[in-house]
């Protein structure tokens, strides 16, 4: 039988809130539809911003929210984003279904939905196809609060105050969408780009982050980081802190098809979760190639778009990147956000891709009505770990589950010394079939009490608009606890949160 080893006197390094961070591009019905309505709509909303969709997304303290892309953001010119609504420019979305992009969502919006949702702001600027002028003007705009043609401006559309920009990328997926360049000719960009965001306050405030690999793209991190760090330290602060990493999971591959999201059967539920376990060679590759740069870690690994990428539910629109969601995208976010808090002393936020409507969402809307994801839950079992301690635990007797190549350890986990005092355990049981017997062992320390919720079902079983609540959190029954032991069943294919007060 598995068991679960932990240290609770040693700790490992602080759970930075962001690693729950979420994502929301101008693509398909993210911004529009999923997050903002507008004033006018019947849709109950706050200044434009959905009020069942905000309200949802507070409860589970979504930490950042990342904005405009994505793809997008290399395409974004900021100023057909501000001013009377009436006169912003309506355009062609040409990354995402070419449909009609009306600004109406801009710079104030995004600003008004994190204040609502009480979240940090993280913007990705324009390098592909943006100037170093407008970038700055940019910057200039949301946080200079002196007198300056963009404070000016600002004010003007009404707001005297400057925004917090808690992160600033510069570029997205510059070795794609962003602009296809050789990663030296990215990183002299970035060391330029970067200069003009200046500190106006000169308080730091803004955690500026170079667009880092595409996965396994080994060789990026290495050139980029090696252009940076000659002559400037790139770890020396305001110059670069952070490098972002994009991995998406698929059960198939991007040219023959990516496979369906409510579709699939055992050993494509395996082939799946194994891609998801590679986030850790990853996390652990990356990261080795950054500490030859910065063996203090003052860089961050920034994973700002992962989750699965499906076919689109049939009869959408293909740019729209609309999926369903299922228990194997719940264990499967369980899985990365267990990884995440593994290797907090590198990663130092992760944004799911996307929050609302968009690839492994949260919240899916149609009209006026809303669900809440397998996915969300999962958030929500988690939410705790944020601002938490990572405390050192192992599982021993893991064995392995899965068919033919596709094997994965049964178990899934990360425990956390809460603010309060109390430990957090979470867990993910991979197997499709089989139930997880497991032994807790707190190393000696009395176990007191434990209680614990888990989201449990069928691989493929999701909520729909007609049957909403067919996934939900459930008490997690069976717990008992005898001296410095703790011991439970999980369910086949669930994920779980055990609160140990000691
Ligand atoms: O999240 C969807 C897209 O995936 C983003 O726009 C892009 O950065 C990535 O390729």
């Amino acid at each position: 039988m598995t068991t679960l080893y932990i240290n609770p006197a040693v700790q490992k390094g602080h759970i930075n809130p962001e690693l729950q961070g979420q994502f929301s591009e101008h693509l398909g019905r993210c911004i529009y539809e999923g997050l903002y309505v507008g004033e006018k709509s019947k849709i109950p909303n706050v200044k434009g911003m959905r009020k069942d969709v905000v309200d949802a997304l507070k409860k589970i303290h979504v930490p950042v929210l990342r904005w405009p892309g994505g793809c997008f953001a290399d395409e974004y010119h900021w100023k057909d984003g501000i001013g009377p609504k009436s006169t912003r420019k309506r355009m062609v979305n040409t990354h995402w279904g070419g449909v009609v992009e009306d600004n109406s969502f801009g710079t104030h919006e995004f600003m008004e939905l994190c204040k609502q949702i009480g979240c940090k702001t993280y913007i990705n600027g324009n390098v592909g196809s943006g100037t170093v002028q407008e970038m700055s003007e940019w910057y200039e705009y949301m946080t200079f609060e002196g007198e300056s043609p963009m404070s000016k401006l600002r004010e003007k559309n009404g707001h005297k105050a400057g925004w917090n920009v808690d992160y600033f990328g510069v570029g997205n997926e510059s070795w794609g969408c962003g602009g296809n360049m050789r990663p030296v000719y990215y990183a002299d960009l970035y060391r330029r780009y970067q200069t003009y965001v200046r500190d106006y306050r000169h308080d730091g405030h803004t955690r500026k982050i170079a667009c880092g690999p595409n996965a396994g793209d080994f060789n990026w991190t290495k050139q980029l980081l090696a252009t940076c760090y000659e002559g400037t330290p790139a770890s020396a602060h305001g110059f670069m802190d952070g490098l972002s990493l994009h991995y998406y999971t698929l059960p198939g591959d991007w040219v023959g098809g990516k496979g369906s999201a409510t579709e699939f059967d055992t050993a494509e539920y395996y082939h799946t979760v194994k891609k998801t376990l590679f986030m850790e060679d990853l996390i652990k590759g990356h990261g080795a190639i950054m500490d030859q740069y910065d063996p203090e870690k003052k860089i961050g690994l920034i994973i700002d778009e992962w989750g699965t990428w499906y076919d689109v539910e049939p009869g959408t629109n293909p740019g729209f990147l609309y999926q369903q969601n299922t228990m194997r995208d719940a264990v499967i976010a369980g899985i990365n956000l267990n990884l995440f808090n593994k290797h907090c002393d590198r990663v130092k936020m992760a944004n799911i891709a996307q929050m609302v409507n968009v690839l492994q969402a949260m919240i899916l809307t149609d009209g006026d009505k809303m669900l809440l994801t397998p996915t969300y839950h999962v958030f929500d079992l988690y939410q705790k770990h944020q601002d938490a301690e990572l405390v050192e635990s192992v599982l021993v007797d893991n064995d392995q589950v899965g068919m033919g190549d596709d094997m994965v350890p049964r178990i899934s986990e990360s425990v956390s010394r809460m603010k309060d005092g109390k430990l957090l355990i979470t867990l993910v049981n991979l197997s499709a079939e089989e139930e997880a017997p497991l032994t807790i062992s707190l190393s000696g320390e009395k176990a007191g009490k434990a209680e614990g919720r888990v989201l449990a079902g069928n691989m493929d079983q999701k909520n729909t608009f007609k049957s909403k609540n067919a996934v939900k959190p459930a008490k997690l029954t069976g717990l008992t606890v005898k001296g410095d032991q703790i011991k439970v069943t999980l369910p086949a294919c669930s994920v779980a949160e055990i609160v140990v007060t000691q």
